[in-house]
């Protein structure tokens, strides 16, 4: 399996980066939104200050973003377009592919992100069909030659549907017609959700650092390291 991070965070991704199991990085607007980086926003030239709150500066700081990841991260990188129609999905996806090799645009799953699905894979552009909720979405996705499929089972989970048993769904179906299309776990909350989707064999995780985190610990773990540290000091000649 896969581990992708699921943020936007360029300290967590250089973090975690270094644990030497991160494979790459999916991106959506509300994480982009909650980094606070204003700062860094550089003003490319004195008095050509764009504000941060206008289309342009918006996107002007998501493609330094996304461009500061791909030099950490060289599997795929996932970028979300904001635009609601396919012509702006298109433009924004045709822009977003030449920031780096490895970018993959996240398209919605609706009739729009269908239409730019279509062209942006003749392109030869690689994409990732996000806000999946149903095992119908996924095929429809896959037979339109989505490289990523993402289902989101914390979203499901919340609404109490098993978000789980989609991904045993989409599995099945992706393999009786031997579909390319990867299946991305998306909206993972807890350790048990990465647990469950390696079971059943899901391609990729995508996980927010504090799951991550949660992986590692075991209080056994951290009990048996103090024990083997105090035992090794006790050793008197
Ligand atoms: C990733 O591609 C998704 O955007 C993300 O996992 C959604 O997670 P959330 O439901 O916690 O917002």
């Amino acid at each position: 399996m896969q581990f992708f991070l699921d943020t936007a965070n360029i300290q967590d991704i250089k973090k975690y980066a270094e644990w030497g199991v991160i494979d790459g990085v999916t991106t959506n607007p509300t994480l982009v939104a909650k980094e606070k980086v204003q700062e860094e926003f550089a003003t490319p030239k004195r008095g050509s200050r764009q504000k941060l709150d206008s289309p342009a500066g918006r996107n002007r700081l998501f493609e330094k973003r996304i461009k500061e990841i791909a030099k950490v991260i060289n599997g795929p990188i996932s970028a979300e377009v904001t635009s609601s129609d396919a012509k702006g999905m298109i433009k924004e996806g045709l822009e977003y592919a030449k920031w780096a090799k490895n970018i993959y645009v996240k398209l919605p799953m609706n009739e729009e992100g269908m239409k730019a699905l279509k062209v942006l894979s003749k392109k030869g552009v690689k994409t990732n069909i996000t806000l999946v909720f149903s095992a119908s979405q996924a095929l429809l996705a896959a037979k339109g030659g989505a490289n990523f499929v993402s289902p989101f089972i914390g979203r499901l989970d919340d609404i109490s549907q098993d978000g789980m048993e989609l991904i045993k769904d989409i599995i099945q179906i992706f393999r009786n017609y031997n579909f390319k299309t990867k299946v991305l776990v998306a909206s993972i909350r807890h350790p048990r959700h990465v647990v469950e989707a390696a079971k059943l064999g899901a391609d990729i995780s995508t996980m927010p650092a504090e799951v991550l985190e949660k992986l590692i610990h075991h209080p056994l773990t951290d009990i048996g390291i103090k024990k083997f540290a105090d035992d090794w000091t006790s050793i008197k000649q």
